[in-house]
């Protein structure tokens, strides 16, 4: 066993004593809903079960490629309040920041696709977006790009967009991974990682969508992997390194910051 116990104040000695140099941290639609955006799964809450205006034949049919090329207008319905621009970041996404700012940032994982990392402040290189974002658009027949002007004008106005080379007229959709479609390469490039991380922190998600649920596995035995989230999900909790807040995010996180001594410079960069 690498912690004394399973602890925060266990996990904060480990990370004061600078053993942990190489932190992985893996996020979902958890570290946004205090900023306003729902997630996907939440009983009541989540998306996915607020979706009966749009009559889909199950929920996750709205970010599916097959059903979306079929029909598309219930995307760009939900789209208009998934896109960015109207979210501030929440301080779980400003402790990811400090994280990359005190140097010990490896690499963050998200799966979210409101570009809330990026605008705390972590450095476009050190994120993968694993399930894409709204920062692109293109065509899904010849992938042509689509200005962002244009998308911005579609979204707002709940309009389908279509390919500007007219010969190919495909529909276009915000590079955002539906299911049935690809991750990025960067995903696996940088899939196994996690296995260089001595500290793994897993916030936010319910770790129900593959290959992305996978990724806390590969972190190495000995190398401690903290859970910040409502529920206890995946496998953590099965090693004896493991430790479990089950709590909000940004309650968690605050809890983490002033136990290493890093509270007030957190919410300072917060505040910024
Ligand atoms: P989910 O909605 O599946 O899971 C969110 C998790 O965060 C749940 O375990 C919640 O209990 C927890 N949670 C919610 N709010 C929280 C809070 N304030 N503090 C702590 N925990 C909280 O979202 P994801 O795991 O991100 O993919 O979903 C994964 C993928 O499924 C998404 O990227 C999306 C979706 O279909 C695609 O669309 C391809």
């Amino acid at each position: 066993q690498t912690l004394k116990a399973r602890s925060l104040e266990a996990l904060a000695e480990y990370i004061k004593d600078g053993r942990a140099q190489q932190i992985v941290v893996m996020t979902g639609a958890g570290i946004s809903t205090s900023a306003g955006i729902p997630d996907f799964r939440s009983p009541k809450t989540g998306l996915y079960a607020n979706l009966a205006r749009l009559n889909l034949p199950h929920a996750e049919a709205v970010f599916d490629i097959s059903y979306f090329r079929e029909n598309p207008e219930p995307f760009y319905t939900l789209a208009q309040e998934l896109y960015p621009g109207k979210f501030r970041p929440t301080i779980t996404h400003s402790f990811i920041n400090l994280l990359y700012k005190k140097g010990l940032l490896l690499k963050l994982f998200t799966q979210n696709i409101d570009c809330l990392e990026r605008e705390a402040g972590v450095p476009d290189d050190k994120i993968i977006e694993a399930h894409g974002s709204f920062a692109k658009q293109s065509c899904i027949d010849c992938k042509k790009p689509y200005p962002e002007e244009r998308m911005r004008d579609a979204i707002s106005k709940k309009w389908v967009p279509r390919c500007l080379d007219l010969s190919c007229n495909g529909l276009v959709k915000p590079e955002i991974v539906f299911f049935g479609e690809q991750l990025p390469e960067a995903f696996f490039e940088n899939r196994t990682l996690p296995a260089q991380a001595d500290l793994a922190i897993v916030m936010g998600s319910s770790l129900s969508v593959h290959p992305f649920a996978s990724l806390p596995q590969f972190c190495e035995e000995g190398a401690p992997r903290l859970l910040i989230n409502r529920e206890q999900v995946g496998d953590l909790g099965s090693r004896p390194d493991d430790v479990l807040l089950l709590e909000d995010c940004d309650s968690g996180v605050r809890k983490l910051a002033e136990a290493c001594g890093w509270l007030e410079e957190l919410e300072a960069l917060w505040a910024e």
